[in-house]
């Protein structure tokens, strides 16, 4: 066990792949001289965290054996975890209609079930203590209701939902609970995503195979923010004295942020405007008069923003 007059936080993250937000995530805490244990299905694929500091751990969140003796080992070394970040999710695209219930169900079991109980293996130590921090890693996907994305979005609003209501659960004991309302963030999500589409042999959205992978492409194209200055941000966020409960940060999360208080036909016209007239550019085949549409579109979507942050 480390010396109780070791002050540095001790911080368990989940799902921290190289290429994904949790081996940023893992790196930067570590730059900011916490104790991390970063955790992936694959040891091996965490391949850089050790030679940053950081102490690496196999972690299935879907595995309830691996998810004790993940939190014994942190706590039997460190006598306590400070902050547990809920990362590891995976994401589905495809229309509701032609959606694979197992994968669904798989979905939420990494994506909610997997988070919970994380949760409930480690706040009860924090509660303990009087002291501590978990940090859910939400979307902005629940805000818009985006085609192709209903289960991801479904279980990320599930996670808002649990993260909202734990928050007041455990504030009496001192303990943080804090939403990460993420915008677009270039990962390895959005190529894992086009992977998932499989629409049935006779699905009503066959012509529009190309279409599907292109607007889930979309996310690539936005400049989406990267995954080291979106960590750079949490981190920070995450070791203040009193992290936010909701934080809106990265690629558009301002405009979805916006979005909630607007009328609902508004946020439909806007997104499948939105979708449809990237397709045709992509395609070569947007007419004039839509290309004026667009920009005032766009030019609307800045002001709101302008709007929404002066
Ligand atoms: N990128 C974005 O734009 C964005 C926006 C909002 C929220 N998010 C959220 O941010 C989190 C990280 O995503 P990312 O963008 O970094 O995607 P990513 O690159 O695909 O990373 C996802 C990580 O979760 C892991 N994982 C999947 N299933 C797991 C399981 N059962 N147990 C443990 N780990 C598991 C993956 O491991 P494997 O390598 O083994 O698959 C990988 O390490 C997710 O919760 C995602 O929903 C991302």
């Amino acid at each position: 066990m480390s010396s109780s007059a070791d002050t540095r936080k001790v911080v368990l993250i989940t799902g921290c792949s190289q290429g994904g937000i949790g081996h940023s995530l893992s790196r930067k805490y570590a730059e900011a001289n916490c104790i991390v244990y970063a955790t992936a299905r694959r040891v091996h694929a965490m391949a850089g965290l050790p030679e940053a500091g950081v102490r690496t751990l196999q972690l299935d969140v879907t595995n309830a054996e691996e998810i004790q003796s993940v939190v014994q080992t942190v706590i039997s070394e460190q006598g306590r975890i400070d902050v547990l970040v809920n990362n590891a999710g995976i994401c589905m695209c495809s229309p509701v209609l032609d959606q694979d219930l197992n994968e669904a169900r798989r979905l939420f079991d990494t994506n909610v079930w997997g988070a919970l109980a994380l949760t409930q293996a480690v706040a009860p130590h924090m509660c303990r203590r009087r002291s501590g921090c978990v940090v859910n890693m939400g979307s902005i996907t629940p805000l818009a209701h985006i085609p192709w994305h209903a289960t991801y979005g479904a279980a990320k609003a599930a996670l808002h939902h649990y993260s909202d209501t734990l928050r007041r659960e455990l504030a009496p004991f001192n303990v943080n609970v804090s939403l990460v309302v993420a915008g677009f963030i270039q990962s390895e999500i959005v190529q894992k995503s086009i992977d998932t589409i499989g629409l049935k042999d006779d699905s009503l959205y066959k012509p529009r195979e190309n279409y599907i992978a292109q607007t889930i492409e979309l996310a690539h194209h936005l400049h989406a923010t990267s995954t080291d200055v979106f960590a750079q941000g949490l981190v920070k966020k995450t070791l203040c004295a009193n992290p936010p409960y909701a934080y809106y940060t990265a690629r558009l999360s301002t405009a979805y942020w916006v979005m909630e208080f607007l009328p609902r036909s508004v946020v439909d016209w806007g997104i499948t405007f939105g979708l449809d007239t990237y397709g045709e550019i992509r395609r070569g085949e947007l007419p004039a008069s839509k290309l004026i549409g667009f920009v005032l579109f766009l030019a609307a979507i800045v002001g709101l923003i302008a709007w929404a942050t002066l």
